[in-house]
């Protein structure tokens, strides 16, 4: 019998992005940034190459929901300003974005792509806490710690939001785009790796 599908908005797109999510975490550009001899050097790779995903994809945000101001505040978490930032502090330049990355077309894309993004600052807390423990806390780390200490409470007010404004006809879309923003992500990745 096929296992049944989750009902929530929440349970379908972290299930539907189980592997997509292992397969960047363990992407080499990623995976440096657990690494106990991380250098500064590959921790601004990381930053660097996230910029032209962060540019895109907020980009895309902010020009959709100015049309539908009342799906989600977005606008109050940017995090595009705590990159920059990082990496003026780091000396690095953006790499910008050469492979497509998903639009948004519709409630269900919207949410699919601010899952990812909001997802991430979950990983951004382990990310940074990590990083603390390994003695590479003078790194520059706004991005990684972009909301301080209301990580999980903004996380959890997403997800409410999400479930409110997000019509189950929607799921489907919803899930494609989380899958193909994270798809597109690690195919970036790669393409930042190549000389
Ligand atoms: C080295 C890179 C990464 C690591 C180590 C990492 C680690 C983690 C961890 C530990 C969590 C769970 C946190 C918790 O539940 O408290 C998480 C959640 C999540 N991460 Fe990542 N992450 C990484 C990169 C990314 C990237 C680049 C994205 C997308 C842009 C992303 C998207 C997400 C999402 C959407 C969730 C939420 C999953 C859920 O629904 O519970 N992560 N990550």
């Amino acid at each position: 019998m096929p296992a049944p599908t989750p009902s929530t908005l929440h349970q379908q797109l972290r299930l539907a992005t189980k592997e997509p999510h292992h397969a960047l975490d363990h992407h080499p550009l990623m995976a440096r940034l657990l690494a106990p001899d991380v250098s500064r050097d590959e921790y601004g790779d990381a930053l660097a190459a996230m910029h032209g995903i962060y540019a895109t994809t907020e980009a895309a945000l902010l020009t959709y929901l100015a049309r539908s101001p009342e799906l989600f505040d977005y606008a109050s978490r940017r995090k595009l300003p705590a990159l920059e930032a990082d990496l003026a502090a780091l000396g690095r330049q953006a790499v910008a974005v050469t492979v497509p990355l998903p639009a948004i077309d519709g409630t269900g894309a919207l949410f699919g792509m601010l899952y990812t993004l909001e997802g991430a600052t979950l990983g951004g807390q382990f990310i940074a806490a990590r990083l603390r423990q390994q003695g590479a806390g003078d790194l520059p780390m706004q991005f990684y710690t972009v909301y301080g200490e209301q990580v999980r409470p903004r996380w959890l007010a997403f997800l409410e939001n999400a479930e409110q404004r997000c019509p189950s006809a929607e799921y489907p879309s919803a899930v494609a785009t989380a899958v193909a923003l994270f798809e597109g992500i690690s195919r970036h990745l790669d393409t930042c790796r190549q000389p």
